[in-house]
């Protein structure tokens, strides 16, 4: 008989055929993530939990699968699973690292300059015929060339982030966390950085951008005293997860212009975003399109189905993670 998994959403049709070669596939196939009752009941008789970020597995659900061997998050992150008591039970949890970090990278390059530049403010004035032409002093942004570029969180991602500064001609500083180590660079040229404490980062840097994951140290690691002490030509990126922004603080800075804008992918109740955000024109709101390209979510998939099938074949996963 063939071991049972839990597909909490669509993949890629090639990365499901490898799955159900080898796999009973139990799909839960709409668009919206599955309810956390339904969750329970499902999993009850499976091998395999193949999940995303917006699926809470915590100790309940983990409890309701007795045959549990892997829960495989199709997600770098991995703040939505219980790793502590999947270890307790012997579960092994894996995520999919390094196969989204230049999407990532990407996507965070692309916000840096829609929030600097206005692009989503400029859209919208041309929509709604707002735009009366061009202009001397119309929808001035701020200029990278020159300015210093503040990553919080010097991982996978941040040093990806990072490694595409000179292209803009900006400085790097960085300011680790701790348990935060700074990533090799896989052969990525990598510019000067220069490491710095955190409030200094957030004191001396034109653009702060934010790489960390989200843990009790890091939940509103960005608030308003934080907020307090960036420029107020400032702006603030953030890639990583919503909760590391405290987002009522952000909204009162943007607000009283404390620093001069923002972009986030991220937020703190997802898909909800914060109402006094929204009708704030400094900031750009992306929704959580970090790793979404069609290579990468493919490559994410395919790893996560490669974890559990090493698993199952009773093998070592590729990409663990540890409590
Ligand atoms: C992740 O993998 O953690 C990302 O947030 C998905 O885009």
């Amino acid at each position: 008989m063939k071991p049972r998994v839990l597909l909490t959403r669509r993949v890629p049709a090639t990365v499901y055929r490898r799955l159900e070669e080898a796999c009973e596939v139990d799909l839960h196939g709409e668009a919206a993530a599955i309810p956390g009752d339904e969750l329970r009941r499902r999993v009850a008789d499976k091998d395999a939990l193949l999940c995303l970020l917006t699926d809470r597995v915590d100790r309940e659900v983990l409890e309701a699968a007795p045959r549990l061997k892997i829960v495989a998050n199709i997600a770098v992150g991995y703040d939505n699973v219980d790793v502590a008591s999947a270890a307790a039970r012997g579960i092994v949890v894996t995520n999919t690292p390094e196969v989204l970090t230049e999407a990532t990278a990407e996507l965070t390059w692309a916000l840096i300059l829609a929030a600097t530049r206005r692009i989503a403010e400029g859209d919208r004035a041309v929509r709604a015929g707002r735009w009366g032409g061009w202009a001397l002093d119309y929808m001035l942004g701020m200029q990278l060339s020159g300015k210093q570029l503040g990553v919080i969180g010097l991982g996978r991602i941040g040093t990806a982030v990072a490694s595409r500064a000179p292209a803009f001609g900006m400085s790097v500083a960085a300011a680790s966390l701790p348990g935060q180590p700074v990533s090799p660079s896989g052969g990525v040229p990598l510019p000067p950085i220069v490491t710095v404490p955190l409030d200094e980062l957030l004191r001396t840097s034109d653009v702060v951008t934010l790489h960390v994951p989200l843990t009790p140290d890091t939940r509103h690691l960005i608030d308003r005293p934080r907020l307090a002490r960036m420029k107020r030509s400032a702006y603030l990126v953030n890639t990583s997860r919503g909760p590391v922004v405290d987002e009522e603080a952000l909204a009162w800075a943007l607000g009283e212009r404390l620093i001069a804008g923002a972009a986030l992918d991220v937020y703190e109740r997802e898909p909800l975003v914060h109402p006094a955000l929204l009708p704030l024109d400094n900031v750009v709101l992306a929704p959580h399109l970090g790793s979404a390209t069609t290579e990468t979510r493919t490559a994410m998939a395919d790893l996560a189905v490669s974890n559990v099938l090493e698993v199952l074949a009773g093998r070592p996963p590729l990409t663990p993670v540890h409590p």
